[in-house]
């Protein structure tokens, strides 16, 4: 087992490697630089993040990996072909995109993500899950991340790839993402060594809103202090510092909002403040403040929370803590 994972992290370092070559020495493939280009990426960045193109063509990178002696069961098991079904043999999974190496702490290649360089679908590939890499456990930008976490404290909690290097690029260095999955368990695991807070910035769009309380919840439940960082509708981390500028992009953290803060507004912007309202936006909160486990925390935000709706605290804490209270 121990052997196999080694193989399988060789295999994608040869394989980034691959991609990797292809992008910036094939001159071939002037679209995916254009491409990158266009969005603002650089060489510089291009080597930070090992971004990489897959060519066209069905075994590119079978026949190089093959060359360079392995087999094509590895190459299988490392999630980069894909088997035939009216015939024997396989074919290369990521065919036409450019390509993202997803990198662990230690620095080695887990998986790879590659994007359509137009609007076909899907835009985004990803690796499937093989015994080295784990979609749950990982968290792009971990490693280039590293540092500035660990320095500031903070880390930026972010959807996408673009996010993380188009962040990074513009000096936010301490930038990470979830791969399309929601936040689980252990990708905080990841992070609460790390750091004290993490900044919470999705997509400013519904399914960002979402993803936010999702998260939150289970931030709190492992007691990290969590901020909202609200970009204006539409926009998503790359698209604002692209348009914006690193100094703007700041502000805004400077003025993020404070989890329980964030779900409230949320709530409110749903139901209003009449007194029904403030029954369900008191329904609302029930979860995500059950869910902060430090019990002061947890005093503190109900009561901020019972003085925003102008409720008695005693009577909300026992509302609120009716499930997680044991009563005497
Ligand atoms: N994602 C995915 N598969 C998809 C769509 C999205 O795995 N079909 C993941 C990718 O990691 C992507 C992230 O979810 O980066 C966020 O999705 P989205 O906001 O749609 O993409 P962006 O990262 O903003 O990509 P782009 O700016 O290139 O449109
Ligand atoms: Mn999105
Ligand atoms: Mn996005
Ligand atoms: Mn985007
Ligand atoms: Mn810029």
């Amino acid at each position: 087992r121990m052997y196999e994972r080694e193989q399988l992290i060789r295999i994608n370092k040869e394989a980034g490697q691959f991609f990797y070559n292809e992008l910036t020495q094939n001159k071939v493939h002037t679209e995916a630089s254009s491409y990158l280009n266009h969005r603002g990426i650089n060489q510089e960045i291009i080597d930070k993040f090992l971004i990489g193109f897959a060519p066209q063509g069905w075994d590119n990178l079978l026949r190089y990996l093959s060359n360079k002696g392995f087999s094509p069961a590895i190459i299988h098991k490392a999630g980069l072909i894909i088997p035939r079904t009216n015939s024997t043999g396989y074919y290369d999974r990521f065919r036409n995109r450019i390509i993202f190496p997803i990198i662990n702490i230690q620095g080695q290649i887990t998986g790879f993500g590659g994007r359509v360089l137009d609007n076909s679908l899907p835009k985004y590939l990803n690796s499937p899950e093989t015994p080295v890499f784990n979609k749950s456990r990982t968290l792009y930008g971990i490693n280039t991340a590293r540092q500035k976490s660990r320095e500031t404290g903070i880390v930026y909690m972010t959807e996408g790839y673009f996010d993380v290097i188009s962040l990074y690029s513009h000096g936010i260095e301490n930038t990470v993402a979830t791969l399309g999955t929601s936040l689980t368990d252990e990708h905080v695991r990841l992070l609460k060594g790390m750091v004290r807070q993490v900044i919470l910035v999705f997509d400013s769009d519904q399914a960002g809103v979402r993803a936010a309380a999702r998260s939150i919840e289970i931030f709190c439940k492992q007691n990290m202090d969590i901020k909202v960082l609200i970009l204006p509708e539409g926009h998503d981390p790359d698209s604002f510092i692209r348009e914006f500028n690193s100094d703007k992009f700041k502000k805004k953290s400077e003025n993020a909002k404070h989890a329980m803060s964030f779900l409230t507004d949320e709530a409110v912007k749903k139901h209003g403040m009449s007194v029904e309202a403030r029954l369900r936006i008191i329904e609302d909160m029930k979860n995500p403040l059950t869910s902060i486990n430090d019990p002061v925390a947890r005093s503190l935000y109900i009561r901020e929370l019972a003085e925003r709706l102008g409720v008695d605290e005693a009577m909300l804490l026992q509302r609120i803590g009716h499930s997680n209270f044991a009563p005497p």
